[in-house]
């Protein structure tokens, strides 16, 4: 998938995410866009209030960070704010039924783009939850969110040559989460819940991104899903901490979502789940253990049995957030 796929995928999963309110997510982007466009602000504002809220399809925590990361090679940086901090502004609607501090919003005051976060919040999203209000349909913001995310990306990620560096050729293919399995999804969540325990969405959507990774081709007919499994690997053989080998596991699956921007993705994913020190240590591919050249060749089979293997621990890793994510800032 590309970037503009990989969004328009999450926005129609994000149908099943409902959270307790009275519409569902993929309804209250729409109704949040559909306010934004009648109070005629530009295209980036508007497909960035439409998809705002789509990064609760992998996880909750940091979802405003994950969607901040996905439009930022694409968008302004008033706009990558307001989808970075909407959770903080948001709060000031409803941290105070939490005893959480309600006013942490005004620490960016001075800022060029609070204005815009503000207004975000007040008039837009806060006001987007409800069920018998007019909203235009995903057709009708379709093609505009191909534009934004079919322009030249402003932000190039320079370590994207330090991971390719010795390889000639990167050919990559990204179709979707499923479709890069041997297993269906159903075959896939019935592993996941049989193994581990119930609806636990964060585990379910990393375990579906580093299987997506088998479509993501490197050297030697090599993938980074067979990459990130020997990566994970090594590690174990090394002794390390479980959240390191998880790290090691998981240090590619933004890349299903957006390539050229995997890394960003990857980070926002992890940030709330693995501490900062290991999340810094995407940015140097070199900190991590180096796949052997010369490896045995394991057959997909037997690599999904290995992965299998790690679900005790992504569940350990992946059943709370535990690091610092914008609400867990706010507890007073
Ligand atoms: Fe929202």
């Amino acid at each position: 998938m590309n970037a503009a796929e990989s969004m328009m995928h999450l926005l129609k999963l994000s149908e099943n995410v409902t959270g307790g309110f009275a519409v569902h997510q993929l309804r209250h982007g729409l109704q949040c866009a559909t306010l934004a466009e009648k109070a005629c602000v530009d295209d980036e504002i508007i497909i960035a209030c439409l998809c705002h809220d789509a990064g609760k399809v992998i996880s909750k925590a940091n979802h405003g960070g994950i969607i901040a990361a996905m439009f930022k090679p694409y968008v302004r940086d008033e706009v990558y704010q307001m989808l970075k901090l909407h959770q903080l502004f948001e709060g000031k609607h409803y941290f105070e039924y939490l005893k959480w501090d309600s006013t942490q919003y005004l620490q960016y005051k001075e800022e060029p783009y609070f204005d815009l976060c503000q207004r975000f919040a007040d008039e837009w999203d806060q006001t987007a939850f409800d069920p018998n209000a007019e909203v235009f349909p995903i057709e009708h913001f379709e093609q505009r969110l191909k534009n934004i995310f079919s322009k030249i990306p402003h932000v190039q990620e320079s370590h994207e040559n330090k991971i390719f560096a010795t390889i000639n050729e990167v050919e990559f293919f990204v179709t979707n989460f499923t479709e890069a399995s041997n297993s269906s999804q159903e075959d896939w969540k019935k592993i996941v819940c049989n193994n581990v325990f119930n609806d636990n969405r964060v585990l379910i959507r990393v375990m579906e991104m580093i299987v997506g990774l088998k479509k993501i081709q490197i050297a030697n007919s090599n993938d980074l899903f067979a990459h990130s499994i020997s990566s994970a690997r090594t590690a174990k053989c090394q002794s390390k901490n479980e959240e390191y080998i998880i790290l090691c596991l998981c240090q590619h699956i933004g890349k299903v979502l957006d390539f050229d921007n995997g890394n960003e993705i990857t980070k926002e994913i992890l940030s709330p789940y693995i501490s900062p020190e290991y999340v810094e240590m995407l940015d140097n591919s070199c900190s991590l253990p180096t796949v052997p050249a010369i490896q045995e060749i394991k057959s997909n089979h037997e690599l999904e049995m290995e992965l299998i293997d790690f679900i005790p621990a992504l569940k350990k890793i992946f059943q709370a957030s535990k690091y610092t994510s914008v609400l867990q800032l706010q507890r007073k």
